[in-house]
């Protein structure tokens, strides 16, 4: 009995202090932000009451033992105009210059709310805080200014648990956002806390080289990510393109998402490197939800997750179940008109597969190739039965993503779709019925980092437990899925992402 005191009496203090004395683990919390906004408020009113929800998650947040909560981009204001984004701003000093802390400084920062609020959810909830918001800095002078005198930077910041400004980094790939200005150079964003070192990163930047660069950094413990991402199918779904990421780059990655579905953004969640998902969600429905899991240190798979999901609102929480219910079949924007509700109808896009070559997956099993510009993609596969239409598809060059942004890819996948005109596998439904027991997928690509995903019908993570993937450096990528009771499979995926073969960004 007295032992079992101890026991318990131990785990309240770890509970209490989240991060265990060994450093063998620390707690993440991420918020899937439903943001408010109305045409007729004030910007001041619209940043007020979404701070007012950070605030109170921040709270469960530190309840629930986190030692750090991840904000989602564009969760406090919407993207806008320069003119309305100038609204939005405020300047950020630099922390590498002199001590900042807005929550001690009350005076200086009475007209800073977001700085200030931030800050002292931090301390007075004793947990780092990381989230997103608008630079103002002043340039007149500067060659590169714009017109109005001002950069407008779209901003990471990081407060510790005692409300100190620890790091400000200025998004250096900007998706549109005509509203903001680029980062002026490239950033180390890492920063040190009392659990670890960590590094952030913010929207588009997640599709380009550096942050799989800095994620590679020995010293880095995690990745802290803020968007509000655009869902595309068939392989660049949020969770699923994350657990890629994170198992790709071999890292734990924290993604905070804004929600709001009718904008093709849901889904957030804690990756952990080979591990995958530790807690996600993805769930289209407008509500808020906050995610904590406990993050091993040391070495893989030592510390149980102790994962939860709590839904949020204004007045209400509650234990978050049934994560997936309100997934539809069908959220293509090709297909459905664009959402009039946009809190509840879920809305998400295509990658653009102009130039993929497609196979059909015609018998229940066996086998079938396919090869575009040099890479093979093969695919092995059993299934109960195959009533639905399944592809295979292949990929290698550079192509236009979103009318607009150029890069390399190569692309190995297994999906779900269905025909659209002339085109055999053009839109790709979210639900499947056909059962797979067995596939083994594989590619000679040339890319250094190749993102591996398998999700089941629902858009749900297969376990990691059913499916193994391997990159070698020699040409071959694969990725292999067995489970004797099966799984109604969507997509199985390999992407390549050859960093040093893209052109050079431009915003
Ligand atoms: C916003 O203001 C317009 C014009 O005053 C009004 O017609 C509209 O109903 C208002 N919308 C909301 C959501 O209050
Ligand atoms: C980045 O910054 C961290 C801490 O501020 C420092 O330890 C690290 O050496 C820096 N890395 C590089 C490559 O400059
Ligand atoms: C992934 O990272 C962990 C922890 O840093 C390390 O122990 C493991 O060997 C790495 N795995 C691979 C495949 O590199
Ligand atoms: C899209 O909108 C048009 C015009 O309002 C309507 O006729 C059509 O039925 C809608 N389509 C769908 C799939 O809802
Ligand atoms: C990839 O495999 C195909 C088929 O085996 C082969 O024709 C092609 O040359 C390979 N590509 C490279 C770069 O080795
Ligand atoms: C894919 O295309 C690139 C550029 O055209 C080429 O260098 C590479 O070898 C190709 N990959 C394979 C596996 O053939
Ligand atoms: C898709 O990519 C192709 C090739 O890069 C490009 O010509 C086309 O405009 C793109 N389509 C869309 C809708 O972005």
């Amino acid at each position: 009995m007295a032992h079992k005191l101890t026991l318990f009496a131990v785990a309240t203090v770890l509970l209490v202090l989240g991060a265990d004395a060994n450093g063998c683990f620390f707690t993440g919390a991420v918020f899937e932000h439903t943001r408010y906004y109305s045409k007729n408020d004030s910007a001041r009113h619209i940043v007020e009451k979404n701070l007012v929800s950070y605030r109170r998650a921040a709270e469960i947040a530190s309840s629930k033992g986190a030692d750090i909560v991840v904000f989602p981009d564009y969760g406090i204001f919407p993207p806008s105009e320069r003119a309305q984004a100038k609204k939005y701003m405020e300047t950020i000093p630099d922390p590498k210059k002199s001590r900042v802390n807005p929550c001690e400084e009350r005076e200086a920062y009475s007209q800073k709310i977001i700085l200030r609020t931030l800050s002292c959810m931090a301390k007075e909830n004793s947990i780092v805080v990381v989230a997103s918001m608008g630079d103002l800095q002043k340039c007149e002078g500067d060659p590169d200014c714009p017109e109005d005198g001002d950069f407008h930077f779209s901003a990471s910041v990081a407060f510790d648990r005692d409300g100190t400004l620890l790091m400000k980094y200025h998004k250096e790939h900007l998706f549109y956002e005509f509203g903001m200005d680029l980062a002026r150079a490239q950033q180390n964003s890492t920063f040190e806390t009392d659990f670890g070192t960590f590094a952030t990163y913010q929207g588009f930047d997640i599709d380009f080289g550096r942050m799989s660069e800095v994620a590679r950094w020995q010293t880095v413990d995690a990745v802290l990510y803020s968007v509000m991402f655009i869902d595309q199918a068939p392989q660049m779904m949020s969770v699923q393109f994350w657990e890629s990421w994170a198992l790709a780059n071999n890292k734990t990655l924290l993604a905070a998402n804004t929600q709001i579905p009718g904008y093709l953004a849901v889904g957030s969640g804690i990756f952990h490197g080979e591990e995958g998902a530790l807690s996600y969600t993805f769930n289209p429905e407008g509500i808020s939800k906050l995610i904590v899991a406990r993050v091993p240190k040391c070495d893989f798979e030592s510390v149980a997750p102790y994962a939860s999901i709590t839904a949020i609102t204004d007045d209400e929480m509650w234990e978050w179940k049934g994560d997936g219910h309100d997934v539809p079949e069908v959220c293509s924007r090709t297909l459905l008109n664009d959402s009039t509700e946009i809190v509840r109808e879920y809305r998400c896009m295509e990658e653009n597969m102009t130039d993929y070559t497609f196979v059909k997956l015609t018998a229940p099993k066996g086998h079938v190739d396919a090869c575009n510009n040099g890479v093979c993609c093969f695919v092995e596969y059993e299934t109960d039965g195959l009533t639905e239409d399944y592809y295979l598809g292949v990929f290698n060059g550079t192509y236009n993503h979103f009318g607009r942004y150029n890069w390399f890819e190569e692309d190995c996948v297994m999906a779900r779709c269905d025909p659209l005109g002339d085109r055999p596998c053009a839109t790709f439904p979210m639900k499947s019925e056909t059962v797979f027991r067995h596939l083994h997928l594989k590619a000679n690509f040339t890319s250094k980092v190749v993102f591996p995903s398998v999700t089941e019908s629902g858009m749900r993570l297969v376990p990691r437990s059913e499916w193994h993937h391997h990159s070698h450096g020699n040409l071959l990528s694969d990725i292999r899925f067995d489970r004797e009771s099966g799984r109604k499979l969507l997509v199985a995926g390999l992407k390549g992402r050859c960093y040093d073969k893209d052109p050079p960004y431009k915003r």
